[in-house]
């Protein structure tokens, strides 16, 4: 296992009801308060009013229109306004976009000159205004983690940036909140909370047990809950611990002490910086083409493992048999939850392949992947994706 730092520094305020702390949270820091939204899934189902019949004694500017895939438009908006109300904190109300989006607004605040430099380059992040959250939808973990993800469309950029000074203070996770949430954007949640801890799982290192333990719990707990949570919207069981699967699966409780960069996730980000997909849409139909592709003499025991102690898949002495196995469950899962599982279904043809294979290894420096990938690679595995 590799050194490492784990910080699991966000207060977590979890379950029924947990937003009746939101103003003694929000006091720590001053009166003026941003809020940050998104396309207005909040005020139709009730969690807009609830915030502003909390926050009377407060100064409130909004944010609102953040889109999915937020832009780099939208975070500089967010700092204007920051600058002109002198914001002490930025509260977050939604799924990743949003949070995400709040998080570089934070951070280029203080920083002199435009925001997507702290985007290009992490480093350039100092101080950030303190960051809350409450969570709308499960899938990111950036209610308790350090990164940000901001598409910049005009030159087809999607990039990830990240500092500890990003993660937010506090996060209020009431999975009542999920109730609400399109069965397609739960599904999308749910494989990319499997997508987090798969790119972690298959890694190089091979002697962090305690990591893929944590790691196989939770891909088992979506494949348990998201089933149940598109049939039952309102399982508080389901969405519980869907929401909380999503905090643990990026906040370094299964990543740290591994070696080696993610593969879909770079990928997908060229998907969603060209055609503006889903990017939980996106992982599904990335991941079981990746894992068949990368599949070999030195990746099948892993695959084995995974088979096995994911998919409960009977032992068998045909490793690639059963490595193929777990696969095609993975692929089968996405599909049942009525992911479309083709880029032609979303309507992306072959003609920008090429350019995006070719960003995918640049900005994701897939040399250092689990299994190091050239463009040639990525370009026959989104060939498979078609
Ligand atoms: O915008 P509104 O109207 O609120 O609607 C949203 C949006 O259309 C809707 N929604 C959210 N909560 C809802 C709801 N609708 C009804 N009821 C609710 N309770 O869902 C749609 C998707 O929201 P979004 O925030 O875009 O989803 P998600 O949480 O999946 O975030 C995706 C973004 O996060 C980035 C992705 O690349 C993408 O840009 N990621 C961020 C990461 C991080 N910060 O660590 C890691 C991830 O790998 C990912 O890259
Ligand atoms: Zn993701």
């Amino acid at each position: 296992m590799e050194n490492f730092k784990f910080n699991a520094y966000t207060e977590m305020l979890f379950g029924k009801g947990q937003i009746a702390q939101l103003s003694e949270v929000l006091k720590r820091y001053g009166k003026n308060v941003l809020l940050a939204y998104g396309g207005g899934s909040i005020k139709k189902n009730g969690i807009y009013d609830k915030v502003q019949s909390l926050l009377k004694d407060f100064t409130i500017v909004e944010l609102s229109g953040i889109e999915p895939n937020p832009r780099i438009e939208t975070v500089r908006r967010g700092v204007e306004l920051c600058r002109e109300n002198k914001i002490d904190v930025i509260l977050a109300v939604g799924g990743g976009s949003t949070i995400d989006c709040a998080k570089v607004v934070g951070a280029a605040y203080y920083y002199d000159g435009d925001a997507w430099d702290v985007v290009a380059d992490p480093s350039k992040i100092d101080k950030v205004l303190p960051i809350v959250t409450i969570l709308t939808m499960a899938a990111t973990g950036s209610e308790m983690n350090k990164n940000a993800v901001i598409s910049k469309m005009d030159t087809n950029e999607k990039l990830g940036t990240a500092s500890w000074n990003m993660i937010p203070q506090t996060s209020i996770l009431d999975p009542e909140y999920l109730y609400t949430v399109p069965a397609i954007q739960t599904a999308a949640g749910c494989a990319d909370i499997m997508s987090h801890v798969i790119e972690g799982y298959f890694s190089k290192t091979t002697d962090a047990f305690v990591q893929d333990k944590f790691a196989e719990g939770l891909l088992q707990t979506c494949i348990k809950y998201c089933p149940i949570a598109l049939k039952e919207p309102r399982n508080y069981e389901a969405r519980a611990n869907i929401m909380w699967a999503s905090s643990m699966a990026l906040n370094g409780l299964c990543g740290s002490g591994k070696v080696g960069g993610w593969t879909c996730h770079p990928i997908e980000h060229e998907l969603s910086a060209y055609y503006d997909i889903t990017h939980g849409v996106g992982l599904a139909i990335v991941t079981p083409r990746w894992m068949r592709y990368i599949l070999s003499e030195a990746t099948v025991d892993k695959f084995v493992d995974y088979a096995v102690n994911v998919w409960h898949l009977q032992p068998s002495n045909d490793k690639f048999a059963l490595a193929n196995a777990g696969i095609d469950a993975t692929e089968k899962f996405f599909k049942d939850c009525n992911i479309p599982m083709t880029l032609s279904e979303l309507g992306i043809d072959k003609s920008n392949l090429r350019k995006m294979a070719e960003a995918a290894v640049k900005h994701g420096r897939l040399e250092y992947a689990y299994v190091a990938l050239n463009s040639d690679d990525v370009y026959k595995i989104l060939e498979m994706c078609i």
